[in-house]
């Protein structure tokens, strides 16, 4: 992390946002969910009304035995999918269903585990606290047949929330590049990516009016004062977020509202804002349909099926091994 701070706010313009995981601690990831709540965010909602409507044909393209969650966050879609596998069970049909959440936040991981256990007493779930970006590989390949002995069945890897365009190109590339690798024939794939839209309506959903994601943005600063040490005073700054139309993404910027130098003892830097000084510390790409496909193939991954809501705000990219 100290590494990766001080390239952040070294570099011209300053940006911290290739490390979106240091939003979320406990604090983090409580703002985070929210945010989900909010009018504004359509994100969340949208995507859970897809699920409502397609998880039955969604799970009827195969028989996982075991789903995989990618920044599982609260699971808080990830209900209806079960309660739709769980239901295409021929009846009396002895199958052991698996969960397997990843995610760098221990609190929102635990909190969801322990409301699963409760709610789903026959599924068995292996948490995973830990850095997608790092862990996916022993995480893909560990699970394997594993302990049951039995012909695993497929999996169904999924990676909700539009996180997926909390990446830079390159490392959203390699990210796939890396769940392709891992992937089993059997196995699928299915990724939640907000769609490309009015700037209006997209800034509106990361500059709410209650002032939540501001919160949240400035977590971030928090976040790097109590683990290096830092002396940010998040009242310096000011949330900011703009819809690049050429980039098609959402950026997140904190702006300083004076000039003043910050020491970050554990990154062994003193930094200076000038007043108006700008930092970006978050991207979230939007895509179209053509963009998704051209994403999928750059991977070698199959595209199967798009799944949207009816105003096309959201979209569920399903797919599988090319
Ligand atoms: N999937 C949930 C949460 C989305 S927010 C939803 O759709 O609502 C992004 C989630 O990814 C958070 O829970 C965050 O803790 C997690 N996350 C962010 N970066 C991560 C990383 N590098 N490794 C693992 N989890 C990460
Ligand atoms: N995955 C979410 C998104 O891109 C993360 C997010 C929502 C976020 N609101 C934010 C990140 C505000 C930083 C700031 O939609």
């Amino acid at each position: 992390m100290a590494r990766n701070v001080r390239a952040g706010l070294l570099a011209t313009p300053k940006d911290l946002s290739p490390w979106p995981k240091y939003f979320y601690d406990a604090e983090g990831s409580r703002l985070f969910e929210e945010i989900t709540r909010l009018p504004e965010y359509y994100q969340t909602r949208t995507e859970a009304s897809i699920f409502r409507q397609r998880a039955r044909q969604i799970v009827s393209r195969a028989r996982w035995r075991e789903l995989v969650e990618l920044g599982s966050g609260s699971a808080s879609k990830t209900r209806t999918l079960l309660d739709a596998m769980f239901e295409a069970r021929a009846p009396g049909e002895e199958v052991r269903l698996r969960y397997v959440p990843l995610d760098v936040s221990e609190s929102a991981l635990k909190e969801s585990g322990r409301r699963l256990i409760r709610e789903y007493p026959e599924l068995e779930i292996h948490g995973f606290v830990g850095d997608f970006e790092r862990s996916l590989e022993p995480l893909l390949n560990a699970h394997t047949k594993a302990d049951d002995g039995e012909s695993s069945g497929g999996r169904l890897v999924v990676f909700l929330g539009g996180t997926i365009g909390n990446f830079t190109p390159e490392r959203r590339q390699a990210f796939l590049d890396e769940i392709r690798a891992g992937l089993r024939p059997g196995d699928h794939l299915l990724v939640g990516v907000d769609l490309v839209k009015d700037a209006r309506t997209l800034e509106a959903a990361y500059d709410d009016g209650a002032g939540v994601t501001e919160r949240f943005n400035k977590n971030l600063l928090k976040v790097i004062n109590e683990r290096l040490g830092a002396g940010f005073d998040p009242d310096l700054f000011e949330h900011r977020a703009i819809y690049r139309t050429e980039k098609t993404r959402i950026e997140m910027w904190l702006r300083s509202r004076v000039e003043q130098e910050v020491y970050v003892a554990g990154a062994d830097l003193s930094v200076r804002f000038e007043a108006g000084e700008c930092m970006r510390t978050e991207i979230s790409a939007k895509f179209t349909p053509e963009s998704v496909r051209r994403m999928f193939a750059e991977a070698n991954l199959q595209l199967l099926d798009l799944y949207t809501d009816e105003r096309e705000l959201f979209g569920l990219a399903f797919g599988a091994r090319a």
